[in-house]
């Protein structure tokens, strides 16, 4: 079968069966054409919480699936590719949470939505990229634990010095791969771009940014500028999206590394084996682990929508 009729053929059952497929911004571009929305993670959030399709097939990492499975346990969720999981959302577990509660009892526990369910159960809000910023300053608690992500913690508390902002030692081993001496080199290679990054990347990186947002947040700034040229901080399919999307301005990738291998996990035959119903993996979850994870995605949709 050619790319072509691959993409018919998932048209052509989604619409029969009344599957709605959401779609990373990392993902790639065959697999955005088949999407009926593609965006980051905030707007898929939303977007799990509005639809009402009876069947969402979550192309993207488990995090993501579990969260429209929250928002919608009747519905049946489908992760595209089984393999395909976050490395953040692994790096601190619920014991380990649960001790800092205990040492830090004045303290709120924001967690970046690149968690694990069960994570999710123990933290009393979550933030994305995109809403982070906008929560952590409408929020009440004086005194935040961030975590897992100490490099969009730092954005954050740049950002809203007026809390009290604790970090800790994890985050996103793809972005952090970006090194300042690849800023330096893209900026003497490129020096008329506009360098565009993730707040996931180390700090040093992002300071000397011309802008740092999530994944919609990069794609909308650059359509929207005067500027010709950019310089892409973020998942390299960034890249290649942007450039179709705005065919008369230049993007260059800040760095060959930053490249997320679960992102790249998922196929276009993933998608064709979930709408015919030989594959992916349905999201199961116990009704007590979605009651207690949800309350933080709840109250995230509530200060950021
Ligand atoms: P956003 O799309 O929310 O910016 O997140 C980026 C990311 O790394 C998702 O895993
Ligand atoms: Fe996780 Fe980073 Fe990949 Fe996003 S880009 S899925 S945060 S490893």
């Amino acid at each position: 079968m050619t790319v072509s009729e691959m993409q018919q053929e998932i048209l052509r059952l989604k619409r029969e069966c009344g599957i709605c497929i959401l779609a990373h911004a990392y993902q790639s571009h065959d697999i955005w054409e088949v999407a009926d929305y593609v965006g980051d993670s905030f707007g898929l959030t939303q977007q799990a919480a509005q639809s009402d399709a009876e069947t969402v097939i979550m192309c993207g990492v488990r995090f993501m699936a579990e969260t429209v499975k929250m928002l919608s346990p009747q519905k049946t969720v489908l992760l595209a590719n089984p393999e395909a999981g976050c490395p953040m959302a692994e790096q601190l577990d619920r014991e380990f949470v649960l001790q800092m509660r205990k040492k830090l009892p004045d303290y709120t526990v924001a967690a970046y939505i690149n968690t694990t369910a069960e994570l999710k159960t123990v933290c009393d809000v979550c933030v994305t990229s995109s809403s982070a910023v906008k929560i952590i300053r409408a929020m009440p608690e004086q005194k935040i634990l961030f975590i897992p992500d100490c490099n969009l913690g730092s954005w954050v508390k740049e950002q809203v010095p007026e809390k009290e902002i604790m970090l800790l030692n994890g985050g996103c081993p793809t972005h952090v791969r970006v090194t300042v001496q690849e800023v330096e080199a893209a900026r003497a290679a490129h020096p008329d771009a506009l360098l565009l990054v993730h707040p996931e990347c180390r700090h040093e990186v992002t300071v000397r940014s011309d802008y740092a947002g999530s994944t919609t947040g990069i794609m909308k700034f650059a359509q929207e500028s005067d500027a010709k040229e950019f310089i892409i901080g973020t998942e390299n399919s960034i890249v290649q999206h942007l450039q179709m999307q705005c065919p008369e301005k230049r993007f260059y990738a800040l760095s060959k590394d930053c490249v997320c291998h679960n992102m790249k996990l998922t196929t276009l035959g993933d998608v064709l084996n979930c709408v015919r119903g030989e594959g992916g993996a349905a999201i199961e979850m116990d009704a007590a682990l979605i009651r207690d994870a949800r309350r933080c995605i709840d109250r995230m949709l509530a200060y950021g929508g």
